[in-house]
C-alpha cells in the first residue's frame, strides 16, 4: 500500500454524492449511477435536500446530517453552491473531493475559487477540479466520473486536462486493445495537478507508464521536481503549440499555453517524451509499457518486402536514428538462411516469401548482434507473404519467448497491408506486443523507446559513431 495523501482519493471506502438528482438526463443523476454500475464495492450516499430516495437509495438533505464517514465527495451542484458544499464536507472531515461543476475560473469566477481552495486547504482536503470529468479507477472499477465506460484494466495512468478528450481516449484505448490503470480529468487544477498526480503514479503498483494531456502547467517548479524523481517513462501531449491553438486553449479552460519552445526544452531536460497526437501517445505507451528501454540508438530492421525496409530506414534516420552495418558474423549466419542470390544488409530482406523460420532465426542473430540496441521485425502482404507465420514468429519471439528480456533489448512488429493482417494482429494487441501498420508509427515508437533509455541509462545521440 502506497502512503500518499491521495491514495484514499483513488481508493475510498464511502463516497457521497452531493447534487445526486432525481433527473435522468442530468449530471448528478448521471454520476450517481456510474458509481453505482461500476463495481466499487465501498458505501455510497446520495445527497439532496429536495428528495427522498434516487436509484434506490436513502438521500441524506446534507453531508453533514448523514450518519456515517465519508472519505470522497463527488459534488454537482451549481457552482454558486459548490463553496458551502466543501465547508459541510471540511466539517465532517470528508479527505478528499471531486468538484465537477463548472463556472470557476475557466469564465472567470476566480473568487469562488479561491474560495473553494482556502476552506478546502483549511479541513487538511484534497480537491480534484472543478470543472473535471473526474476519475475512473479501472484498478478497483469505481467509476468516479459522470460520463460512463470504463477503460479496459492495464497499466497505464492517463492524465488528461479535457475531460471530454480523456473520454475519447479511453474509447481509442479499448479499440486499440490497450490498458489504462487510471484515467483522471485534472479540469482547473486549483489543489491536485500533474505534478501530484505523477507522484502519486510513480509509487502506484499497477501503473508503468504515465501518459499525460497538458494545455498549461501552472507550477512549473513542481512539475520539474516531480518528473525528475519519476522512475517511470512519462509522454505528453501539449496543446496549444500554434497561435491558433493557444487561442482556443484560453477559450477552453482560460488556461495560457505559455511557450511551446519553453515546454519542448522541459520536456527534452527532464527525459518526458513528446508525442504529437492521441493516436501516438498510445502507440509509444503500448511500446514503453510491454519493452525495455533501448541501450543506445542503433535499429536493426527485418523486413519480407524491400520497400518498407527503405521506408522504415528513412523514418529512422528521420528520427534521429542509425540504421549501421552488422557484423561479418551477423551476415554470415543471416546469409546461411536466406535462399542463394540474396545479400544481407540491415535493413535485412528475408524477401517476399520469408516463412516462420527465417523471420526467427533473422531476428535472433540480429539481436546477438553487439551493433545493434533494437529491433523491428515487418511482413508486407505482399504475393507470396505468410502472414500467418509472420504474425506466429511474433507471438514467440515476444509473447512466449521474452526474447526482448533475454537480451535486453526492445522489440517491436510493423505490417502493412489489409485486413487479414488487421485480425491476425488482435491477439498480440491484446497481449501487449507493440505491434503497428505503418512504418512511420513503428520508427516513432522505436525512437520513444530510444528516449526513454537515454533517460535510464544517460547515453548520448549516435551512441557508437
Ligand atoms: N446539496 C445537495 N444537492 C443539492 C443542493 C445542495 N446544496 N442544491 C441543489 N441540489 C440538488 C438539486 O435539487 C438537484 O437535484 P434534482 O434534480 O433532483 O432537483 C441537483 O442537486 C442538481 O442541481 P441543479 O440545480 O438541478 O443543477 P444542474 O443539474 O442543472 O447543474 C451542474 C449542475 C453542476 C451539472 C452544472 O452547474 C454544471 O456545472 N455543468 C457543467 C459540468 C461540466 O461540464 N463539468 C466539466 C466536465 S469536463
Amino acid at each position: 500500500m502506497i502512503q500518499h495523501s491521495l491514495n484514499l482519493f483513488f481508493n475510498p471506502s464511502s463516497i457521497a454524492v452531493i447534487g445526486a438528482s432525481r433527473t435522468p438526463t442530468k449530471i448528478g443523476y448521471e454520476t450517481l449511477k456510474n458509481v453505482l454500475v461500476s463495481n466499487y464495492q465501498g458505501k455510497v450516499y446520495p445527497i439532496n435536500p429536495n428528495a427522498s430516495h434516487i436509484l434506490g437509495l436513502k438521500c441524506y438533505p446534507s453531508v453533514l446530517a448523514l450518519p456515517y464517514d465519508v472519505d470522497l465527495a463527488l459534488i454537482t451542484v451549481p457552482a454558486k453552491f459548490v463553496p458551502k458544499v466543501i465547508l459541510e464536507c471540511g466539517k465532517k472531515g470528508v479527505q478528499g473531493a471531486i468538484i465537477i461543476s463548472s463556472g470557476f475560473s475557466e469564465i472567470g469566477e476566480n473568487r469562488l475559487e479561491d474560495e473553494v481552495l482556502e476552506t478546502a486547504q483549511k479541513h487538511g482536503m484534497r480537491i480534484l477540479g472543478p470543472n473535471t470529468m473526474g476519475f475512473k479507477n479501472a484498478t478497483n472499477s469505481l467509476d468516479a466520473a459522470f460520463v460512463y465506460g470504463m477503460p479496459r484494466k492495464g497499466s497505464i495512468a492517463l492524465i488528461s486536462q479535457s475531460g471530454a478528450l480523456s473520454i475519447g481516449m479511453i474509447h481509442l484505448a479499448n479499440s486499440e486493445l490497450i490498458g489504462l490503470s487510471k484515467v483522471i480529468g485534472t479540469g482547473n487544477k486549483i489543489d491536485i495537478d500533474d505534478a501530484d498526480l505523477i507522484r502519486y503514479f510513480s509509487q502506484d503498483s499497477a501503473t508503468r507508464v504515465i501518459a499525460l494531456y497538458i494545455e498549461e502547467i501552472k507550477n512549473g517548479k513542481d512539475f520539474i521536481e516531480a518528473v525528475k524523481h519519476c522512475h517511470k517513462p512519462i509522454v505528453a501531449i501539449k496543446a496549444g503549440k500554434t497561435k491558433a491553438g493557444a487561442k482556443a486553449i484560453s477559450s477552453h479552460t482560460g488556461a495560457m499555453a505559455g511557450s511551446d519552445k519553453i515546454y519542448g526544452s522541459v520536456f527534452k531536460q527532464t527525459g518526458i517524451i513528446r508525442a504529437h497526437d492521441t493516436v501516438e501517445l498510445f502507440d509509444f505507451t503500448r511500446a514503453l509499457g510491454s519493452q525495455p528501454s533501448s541501450k543506445g540508438d542503433h535499429i536493426g530492421i527485418v523486413t519480407n518486402g524491400g520497400g518498407a525496409g527503405i521506408l522504415l530506414a528513412d523514418a529512422c534516420e528521420e528520427n534521429g536514428l542509425v540504421v549501421p552495418p552488422l557484423t561479418k558474423k551477423t551476415y554470415k549466419r543471416i546469409d546461411d538462411v536466406l535462399p542463394p542470390l540474396i545479400h544481407p544488409s540491415n535493413p535485412v530482406d528475408i524477401v517476399g516469401d520469408a516463412g516462420f523460420y527465417r523471420y526467427e532465426m533473422c531476428s535472433r542473430a540480429l539481436l546477438e548482434d553487439s551493433s545493434i540496441d533494437a529491433l523491428i521485425i515487418t511482413s508486407v502482404q505482399a504475393g507470396y507473404a505468410r502472414p500467418r507465420e509472420f504474425a506466429g514468429a511474433i507471438e514467440k519471439m515476444i509473447y512466449e519467448q521474452h526474447l526482448h528480456e533475454e537480451y535486453d533489448k526492445p522489440i517491436i512488429g510493423c505490417w502493412i497491408g489489409g485486413k487479414e493482417y488487421e485480425d491476425l494482429v488482435i491477439d498480440l494487441k491484446r497481449a501487449g506486443v507493440p505491434i503497428y501498420p505503418s512504418t512511420t508509427r513503428a520508427a516513432r515508437a522505436i525512437w520513444a523507446l530510444v528516449e526513454q533509455g537515454k533517460k535510464s541509462f544517460r547515453f548520448s545521440k549516435k551512441s557508437k559513431n
